[in-house]
């Protein structure tokens, strides 16, 4: 499932960046192509904007394995909508597991997502993710309080897979005690569980500003499924 109801404000552009060209085509359709290959994905599900005019306008928008609803305020709120419509959808009592992708980010490779199907299938399931390379300092009003320890931390990205019944209970439960959650890990430690950290790549970026676009393209140039 991939949220793509974001306005993607700090791009600084009035047209939201899960449209932005790259490579002749949209940046969401490099974001959703992985999953639309991998046969053994049952489907994908975007969700968009209300306000949305451009998705219809894609080539992708016809794929017979591509379904779409509307999203909400918060990311939260679109991804709890995707689910719905993946639960919806779902034989009843089915063991169903979902991947969340963010659209902004365009250049994962399917091979880490079948490392993470793989290494994190479990219940408490699991999200691509990155060692910290710099020295980390915390900092108090501009200056270092003090230097933190790297090895304990690890950047998050995505996609994250989970147990799409374990998780709709997660996010709703963050959503009902109103608790910001800004990806799906996240909500599911809340819940008690223990998301296994998988190993990705730097090249799996996150498009937030312009000048990323930029290096989205030098590192899709980089990857086979180009060839
Ligand atoms: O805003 P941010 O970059 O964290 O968004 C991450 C992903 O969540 C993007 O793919 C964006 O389109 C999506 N999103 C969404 N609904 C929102 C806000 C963000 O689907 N209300």
């Amino acid at each position: 499932m991939i949220p793509a109801a974001g306005g993607g404000s700090r791009m600084g552009v009035a047209r939201p960046k899960q449209y932005l060209p790259l490579r002749g085509r949209a940046l969401l359709e490099w974001s959703v192509a992985p999953f639309l290959d991998l046969e053994w994905i049952d489907g994908v599900v975007v969700v968009l904007a209300r306000n949305d005019t451009e998705f219809g306008k894609l080539p992708l928008a016809r794929h017979p394995r591509l379904t779409t609803i509307v999203g909400g305020s918060a990311r939260a709120d679109s991804v709890l909508a995707g689910l719905a419509l993946v639960a919806e959808r779902s034989i009843a009592g089915a063991e169903v597991r979902v991947l969340v992708h963010d659209a902004a980010r365009p250049c994962v490779s399917w091979a880490d997502v079948e490392r993470l199907r793989d290494e994190a299938s479990d219940r408490d399931g699991g999200l691509l993710a990155l060692p910290v390379a710099d020295t980390l300092k915390r900092a108090h009003q501009g200056r270092v309080a003090e230097t933190v320890d790297r090895a304990q931390y690890w950047r998050a990205q995505t996609p994250q897979l989970f147990r799409l019944d374990l998780l709709l209970a997660a996010l709703r439960a963050a959503a009902a005690r109103k608790t910001e959650v800004t990806d799906e890990a996240s909500a599911m430690e809340q819940a008690g569980y223990a998301p296994r950290l998988v190993r990705g790549r730097e090249s799996n970026i996150k498009v937030t500003f312009p000048e990323d676009l930029k290096l989205a393209e030098f590192w899709l140039a980089q990857q086979q499924y180009l060839s």
